[in-house]
């Protein structure tokens, strides 16, 4: 089975790649434009193996794609590309529309043309596999209420009025034109080769440089978190077992304040690399403004992808934060440049100002 990976170098592409790559009757090309956050660095792991390619394009050229469908075969198109990052969509939200609305786009009409032109029996085993997130579904209040697939979108982010957008559109494209989609929607990811702009490496990194860890007004906002692995796996089985037309919640059922996401991290750093002089890490943590438009909770219930499909998570929050604190203490290799060139964990997303 041939796959098309898109955004692969990213943190959750790369751990598709990595785990799709490990299947020798799979072979997996990976489609990304070297964004930011793109980094081959994240495939090292597989950059030889015989069943990966990985090729340098824009998901917003039709044509690239295209060709990349054709050349390769693909029997499955995964589209993970995206600008993903809530804070960057606030300082700049033109590349989330370009990216996320437009690119969806020019994807699906890139998968459309190449889908009508198959044969029948690959025709019927195709797949357009479009990731998506919680976050599309809005704010939830502190209660017990969960994310359903059928709870109405109501996104408050520009990041997440692209991401719903882009659902919009591959569902326009399943009902319209027939294209074979399934879409999926998943809570937040944490894990190895996470870029370091998102809570939580950036609290690592900064702990380890003795730098104030940032938690936005009060730390009371509560996320759901999946470690990555886990998601891959899921995405695996939406792609090659999902039902054409639905979507499938993706969640870890491990709902914590940021606040105590941040104290958890301090408490491990404490017992692996302690500081000098006895002190804690918690002394570091550092209050500060709020993110405009910050959703209160998200909370997904992932029982359909549980009861259809036979995923569950493999690890729980305490499990796998241990695995991705450790992973940053070995691997600075990968993460020491990303800080010193790209990104070095300066405030985003703090103004309302909007440049394209
Ligand atoms: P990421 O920012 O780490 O990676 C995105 C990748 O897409 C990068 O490699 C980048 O180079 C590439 N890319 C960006 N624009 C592109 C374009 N125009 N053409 C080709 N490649 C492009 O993102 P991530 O955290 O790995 O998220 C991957 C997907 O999963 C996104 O669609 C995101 O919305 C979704 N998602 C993320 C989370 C999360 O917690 N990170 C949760 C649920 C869903
Ligand atoms: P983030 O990792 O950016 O993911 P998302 O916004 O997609 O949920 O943020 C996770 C939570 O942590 C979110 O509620 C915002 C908060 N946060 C902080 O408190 N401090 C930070 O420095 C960052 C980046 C996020």
């Amino acid at each position: 089975m041939n796959f098309l990976v898109t955004g692969g170098a990213g943190f959750i592409g790369s751990a598709v790649c990595r785990h799709l790559c490990a299947n020798p009757a799979y072979r997996v090309t990976n489609l990304d434009k070297l964004t930011y956050a793109g980094n081959l660095a994240s495939l090292r792991q597989i950059e030889n193996a015989h069943n990966y390619r990985f090729a340098q394009a824009d998901i917003c050229d039709e044509r690239a794609v295209l060709d990349l469908l054709r050349r390769d075969d693909i029997d499955i198109v995964m589209n993970l590309a995206a600008e993903s990052h809530v804070d960057r969509s606030i300082d700049g939200p033109g590349a989330f529309i370009e990216t996320n609305i437009v690119g969806t786009y020019k994807i699906l009409n890139a998968a459309l043309e190449y889908w009508r032109g198959l044969a029948d029996d690959r025709k019927s085993r195709f797949r357009f596999h479009h990731v998506s997130t919680d976050e599309v579904f809005g704010d939830l209040p502190f209660d017990g209420g969960m994310f359903v697939e059928e709870t109405p979108y109501a996104p408050s982010s520009p990041y997440s009025a692209s991401k719903a957008a882009s659902d919009h559109l591959v569902r326009a494209w399943h009902e319209t034109y027939g294209l074979p989609v399934v879409l999926s929607n998943c809570s937040n990811n944490y894990g190895p080769y996470h870029f370091p702009e998102k809570l939580i490496p950036l609290v690592i990194l900064n702990a380890l440089d003795e730098k104030p860890l940032p938690v936005y007004g009060a730390g009371a906002n509560v996320r759901d978190w999946l470690f990555v692995e886990d998601h891959a796996r899921a995405l695996e089985l939406v792609a090659t077992k999902g039902t054409p037309g639905e979507s499938y919640n993706v969640g870890g059922n491990s709902e914590r304040t940021n606040l105590a996401v941040v104290e958890t991290i301090c408490d491990l750093l404490d017992i692996r690399r302690p500081r000098a002089g006895g002190k804690r890490y918690r002394e570091l943590i550092s209050f500060v403004t709020d993110r405009p438009g910050h959703d209160r909770r998200y909370a997904i219930d992932a029982s359909k992808i549980s009861r259809e499909l036979g995923w569950a998570p493999s690890e729980n929050f305490d499990s796998g934060l241990a695995r991705t604190v450790d992973w940053f203490l070995d691997n600075k290799w990968w993460w020491g440049p990303i800080r010193e060139q790209r990104y070095a964990g300066e405030r985003l997303g703090e103004a309302r100002k909007v440049g394209a």
